[in-house]
């Protein structure tokens, strides 16, 4: 794939982003920016080209990925558009910031998306959420073809982008959670903590293989594991009186009450 690829804001997402086209293979596709470039230059070294110059990343990109914060990429669009042309597909990686919002501030007629990638994408493993309303077919199929490079895409209506970001983005740290307090019951009942974390890694991730595999729905595979009267079975009952899957719901139902909120 020869597209150019420019990465703007190399924060925590786009460094993810910029990892995983390096992995991918495609480094020396990708110009990537931030201001203060001092602890990117090593990505250099891996055929990427890293500048604080935005317009020049632009100039040489067909697509602009925008992986800034939210309070941030409306002033950066403002400053950036005189270098826009119609080949360009823009892509927005900001929570809370509409299509529309977007489009008034690019003011040409260019494809403009939003897009909700995750940090996974460090490892070619990214869900990303395409928003396909309105778009050209044919620059939201080069955009899938290039997130495919670093994981899975899912296109989706722009009015669940927020949600996308919940799920699929806030997802991980609420994954990450759940597999530390794995390790940690893992540790009370004897292992060392390496060894609780690297089981607990490997059961998540073959877990996830399984339905990503099969397309089953979790709970068929639970019931494959739980014998009557056993062992799984009551330490899930005793979950769920505990309250976990109440705890999952309400802390993601929570996370998506403070983006509506803050719009
Ligand atoms: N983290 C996630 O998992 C995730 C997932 C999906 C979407 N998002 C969205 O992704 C966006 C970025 O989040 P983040 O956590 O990656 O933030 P972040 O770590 O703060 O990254 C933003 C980067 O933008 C750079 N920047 C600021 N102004 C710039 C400018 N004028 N030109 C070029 N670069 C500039 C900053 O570096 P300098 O200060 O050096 O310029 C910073 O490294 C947010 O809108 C968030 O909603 C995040």
């Amino acid at each position: 794939m020869n597209t150019k690829i420019a990465v703007i804001g190399c924060g925590n997402l786009g460094l993810s982003l910029v990892e995983g086209f390096i992995q991918a293979k495609m480094g020396s596709n990708v110009i990537t920016t931030r201001r203060n470039t001092e602890t990117i230059e090593y990505l250099a070294d891996k055929g990427v080209k890293v500048t604080s110059d935005n317009a020049y990343a632009i100039k040489n990109s067909k697509i602009i990925l925008l992986a800034l914060k939210p309070y941030r990429i409306l002033s950066v669009i403002d400053e950036l558009k005189e270098h826009f042309t119609e080949e360009h597909i823009i892509v927005s990686l900001a929570t809370g910031v509409s299509l529309e919002v977007l489009k008034n501030h690019v003011e040409k007629n260019i494809q403009v998306f939003r897009a909700m990638p995750n940090v996974a994408a460090s490892v070619g493993q990214s869900a990303t959420c395409i928003s396909k309303n309105g778009a050209n077919k044919e620059a939201l199929k080069e955009l899938e073809r290039v997130f495919q490079r670093i994981g899975e895409t899912i296109l989706i209506n722009e009015e669940l982008m927020e949600s996308a970001v919940v799920l699929g983005a806030c997802g991980t740290a609420f994954a990450l959670r759940f597999i530390r307090a794995m390790s940690q019951a893992g540790v009370q009942i004897g292992f060392s903590s390496k060894t609780a974390t690297q089981i607990a890694n490997q059961t998540v991730k073959g877990a996830a293989e399984i339905l990503l595999a099969t397309g089953n729905h979790p709970e068929a595979e639970i019931d494959k594991v739980a014998t009557p009267k056993g062992i799984t079975i009551t330490g899930l009952n005793e979950m769920e009186h505990q309250g976990f899957s109440a705890a999952l719901i309400r802390g993601m139902l929570t996370a998506y009450k403070k983006i509506e909120d803050s719009k």
